[in-house]
This record gives C-alpha cells, structure tokens and sequence, in this order.
C-alpha cells in the first residue's frame, strides 16, 4: 500500500508512521509535512533512513507541492493529520488554524479527485461537538465548535463531507478523544506536566481543574486508523474514543504521585477563555464494525508515558529550551 500521510511528523501522524512501518511490510509512505513549530523531524529520526519512507517539506496548501507528490503515482490513500492543534494557541492567533484547515484540506481534496486517490482519510477531534455536559456523543451528533481550534477543525469536516455528498469524493472521517503518548509537544496537558515536574516546576492547572477530557494513547488510536484505512466504509465517520474520562485534576494528581511530588506543584490559574467542561465520545460503531478495541488502560498509558519522558530528556528538553528550532533548521537546511 502506498500513503500520503501529511502532517506526519507531528505527534499522533509520527506514531501513525512508526506503527505503519513497524507492523506492513509492504507499506510505502511520503511525509509531507510544513515542519511548523510543531512539526519535529526527531520524532521520525529512527525510521528516517527506511527505504520504505520518504519526507516532504511543504504545505498542504501549496498545489504545486502537492501536484509533484501524486503526479509520481499510484497513492492508495491519504491520510491526513495536518492541523494547527494547540486550543490555547488558536485563542491568541486563528490565522494559520483556518488557513490549513480550509485551504489545506480543500487542496487536498481538489488533488484526491484530479489523481483519483482511492480514499482520503480525515482525522478530526471530538472537540468539534463541543462542550457535552451529559451523555455522549455518536457520529450523528451536531458540531457545536466553541474555540477557533474546533471551529477550525468543524470547517474541514464540513468540506470533507461535502466532497463526498456533491463529487462522491472517497472519503472516511473520524473523531478522537483527547490524545497522550510518546513524543506529544510538551505545550500539551499532560506532557507539559510531566516535563515540568520533571523540571522541579509547577503545574498551571486552568479554573477549578474540574474540566473533563476523554483519553486515548496514541498506539490505540494508530490501530483504529489502520482498521478505517483498510477496512472502513466510505462516506463514513468514525469516533475513536475509550470512555475512559476524568477531570484534569484526578490527571494532575495521577501524574504527582508517578513523579513524587505533592500537591504544593500544583498552581491554580486563570481559566482558558469558552473553556469547554466535558467531552465524551460514544465510540460502539468503530468496535461494532470494525472491531477496534482499545488496548492500553490510562493507568498504564500514563505510567509508560512518564517513563518514555524520564528516557527521552534529549528529546524534549531542547524543545522546551528553543535550541531544537535551531538544531533543525542547520541539520535539514531549513
Ligand atoms: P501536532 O500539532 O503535533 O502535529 C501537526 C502536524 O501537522 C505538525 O507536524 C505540523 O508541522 C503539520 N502541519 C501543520 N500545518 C500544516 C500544513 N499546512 N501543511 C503540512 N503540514 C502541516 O498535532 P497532533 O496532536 O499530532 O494532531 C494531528 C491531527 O490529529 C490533527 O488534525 C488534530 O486535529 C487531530 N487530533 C489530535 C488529537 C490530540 O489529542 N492530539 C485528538 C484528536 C484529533
Ligand atoms: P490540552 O492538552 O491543551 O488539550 P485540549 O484543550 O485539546 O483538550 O488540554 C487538556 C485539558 O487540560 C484542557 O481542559 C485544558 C487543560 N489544561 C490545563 O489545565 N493546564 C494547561 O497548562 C494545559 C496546557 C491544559
């Protein structure tokens, strides 16, 4: 099989290629990643050297980068992880969310039907659905957005599905629960903390910490990925979710105990503005259908992410520092 993955050398879209490689034999993939600030070359420095893996610099929204990709031929699928994702971030500047996201998407789907790609996968978020106080959500629930991020990420859904609806474009979309794992940027909840305890720092824990997040590892959710891109019906949507939910503070707690330190890390802050209180995914179609299952509980997620942060110090410390911009900019003249 032969992917275009793009955004693939941020979190969840590296471990997505790892998992790729590691478990197809058979599987090509090119990489077209613009390399933002969250964008990390190391996260794919194992399997950079592989004959079956290829990595473009470029912009989803650039044509031509796109166009000098498909041209080379015969893609089965692309996979598309390409988004701004930090919510705080798109709070202070939703520019480039919107730009990626809309011009983004739409040339990625303007290129699925030119090269007539067998199928585009769009990974999206629960938070489209916003803020859900009670219940769950399913794949017919509405999009409520409430942050520029989520709006964002509402918009290209909302392009995907109208691809599949007006030109019968081969889409399949899902929706996943808050993700954590190895090589999450650590501007994120929990590798934030973990690497600020690691620091001796605090932790700034928004509002009263009572805001509910659903959790996913990120090997769980390349599984569920693998299952839609061979397996998964077009024109579909998928959530991806493990009902495993609590409030930031039980995480908080959970990460001071595995770096024993106690609760004076803590620090309470200013809550991030339209904060949404609750997600909760109702996952039953993807196990029904495709037979997905979760594998990692979040206890043990939580314990192996820690560890792989306490290994891999050389990793996100010049991240934190600034110095890996630089690092990479002179290694991949950039
Ligand atoms: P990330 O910020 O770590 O990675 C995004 C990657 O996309 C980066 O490598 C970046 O350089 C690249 N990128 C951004 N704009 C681009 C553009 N215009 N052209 C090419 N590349 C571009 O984000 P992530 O956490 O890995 O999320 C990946 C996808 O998964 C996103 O679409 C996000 O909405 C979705 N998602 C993430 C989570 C989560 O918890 N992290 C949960 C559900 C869905
Ligand atoms: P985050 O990791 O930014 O993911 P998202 O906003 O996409 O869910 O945040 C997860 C939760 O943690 C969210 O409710 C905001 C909260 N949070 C904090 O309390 N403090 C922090 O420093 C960060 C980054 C997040």
């Amino acid at each position: 099989m032969k992917l275009l993955v793009t955004g693939g050398s941020g979190f969840v879209g590296s471990n997505f290629i790892r998992y790729q490689l590691a478990t197809h034999p058979d599987v090509q993939i090119v990489n077209l990643d613009k390399l933002t600030y969250a964008g990390n070359p190391a996260n794919l420095f194992d399997v950079e050297n592989d004959s079956r893996y290829r990595f473009v610099k470029g912009d989803i929204a650039d044509e031509a980068v796109v166009d000098a990709i498909l041209s080379d031929g015969d893609f089965d699928a692309i996979i598309n992880y390409a988004a701004e994702s930090h919510v705080d971030r798109s709070i202070l500047d939703p520019k480039a969310f919107l730009t990626t996201a809309v011009f983004g998407v739409h040339t990625l789907l303007e290129a699925v039907r030119k090269y007539q790609i067998p199928r585009f996968v769009q990974i999206s978020t629960d938070e489209v659905f916003g803020a859900i106080m009670e219940g769950e959500t399913d794949e017919f629930a509405a999009f409520e957005p409430r942050s520029p991020y989520s709006a964002a990420k509402a918009a290209s859904d909302h392009l995907v599905a109208s691809y599949w609806h007006t030109y019968q474009t081969p889409v399949v979309m899902t929706h996943a629960a808050n993700m954590y794992g190895p090589y999450h940027y650590p501007e994120k909840l929990i590798p934030l903390f973990i690497t600020n305890l690691m620091e001796g720092k605090k932790v700034p824990v928004y509002g009263d910490g009572m805001q509910i997040r659903e959790w996913l590892h990120t090997e769980d959710h390349a599984r569920a990925i693998d299952l839609v891109l061979r397996q998964g019906m077009l024109g579909q949507v998928y959530n991806i979710g493990t009902g495993e939910r609590m409030p930031n503070i039980e995480i908080t707690k959970l990460l001071l105990g595995l770096l024993e330190k106690d609760e004076s890390s803590i620090e309470y802050v200013k809550d991030r503005p339209g904060h949404d209180r609750r997600y909760a995914l109702n996952s039953q179609k993807i196990r029904r259908e495709l037979g997905w299952e979760p594998q990692i509980s979040f206890t043990n997620g939580l314990e192996q992410t820690v560890a792989w942060y306490k290994q891999h110090e050389d990793w996100w410390k010049p991240i934190k520092s600034g110095e890996f911009e630089k690092y990479y900019k002179q290694q991949y003249g950039l």
